[in-house]
């Protein structure tokens, strides 16, 4: 119990969490799907959110997590975020889904694929958070310098984009830049979504002419 209250305490005390919290916490008989767990932070944030709104979470995650706590109202699955049979199956008996946090792979075409599939068993008005959206903290001179998690960071971000750029009345996005980063996206529509699309600028030679200059302009 006190491993619980501590896990719970540092989660309410994460910014990133904290950016989830705030938009569900009055949710009743929330139904949330977590994709990935380790050591169980968001999970105590989500579980306790549950007991307080007769609530009901599924987790899932390939290391075997289930040990980490016992709560009727959570379900652990232990297997891949992308077993859709097995995980639908279980979103379908806990009665659909108001919430779902995607942090297991941080891989933007994963991401795509996960956050398509779940998109259609989500509520209307419903909410996907997908973490790891923000390159800031990777860039060079910052304090987590990192190459692969810079570039999987802001690939994610634009493939967010994209979904947005041929989603524009399905969906809304709204983006966190604490610390590595949140998204959030909000379910407007029943309708299938389309694929995501390139976002390509409108050239003229006006700005092709304007981009040169202040780059002349910069560089003195
Ligand atoms: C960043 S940790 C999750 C942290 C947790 N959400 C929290 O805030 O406390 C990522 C977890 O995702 C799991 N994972 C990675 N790839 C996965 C996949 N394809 N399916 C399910 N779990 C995966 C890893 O085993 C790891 O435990």
């Amino acid at each position: 119990m006190t491993n619980e209250i501590s896990k719970f305490e540092i989660a309410y005390n994460d910014p990133k969490l904290y950016f989830i919290y705030k938009d569900i916490k009055a949710i009743k008989n929330i139904k949330i799907l977590e994709l990935g767990v380790r050591k169980g932070i968001s999970t105590s944030l989500f579980l306790k959110l549950c007991e307080e709104n007769n609530g009901k979470l599924i987790s899932v995650d390939v290391e075997d997590c289930g040990h980490l706590y016992k709560n009727n109202r959570w379900n652990f699955i232990h297997t891949r975020d992308d077993n859709f049979e097995k995980i639908d199956n279980e979103i379908l008996k806990m009665g659909g889904l108001d919430v779902v946090y995607i942090d297991s792979f941080h891989e933007p075409l994963h991401i795509k694929k996960i956050f398509y599939h779940y998109y259609k068993l989500l509520k209307k008005g419903g909410l996907i958070f997908i973490d790891d959206i923000c390159w800031l903290p990777y860039a060079k001179f910052s304090h987590r310098e990192s190459s692969g998690m810079y570039e999987a960071n802001y690939q994610t971000f634009k493939k967010l984009l994209e979904i947005k750029f041929t989603n524009k009345e399905k969906l809304n996005l709204e983006f966190s830049f604490d610390n590595s980063g949140t998204a959030k996206m909000t379910k407007k529509s029943d309708l299938e979504l389309n694929e995501p699309k390139k976002i390509k600028k409108v050239l003229s030679l006006k700005n092709i002419l304007l981009t040169f200059y202040s780059k002349l302009v910069n560089r003195s």
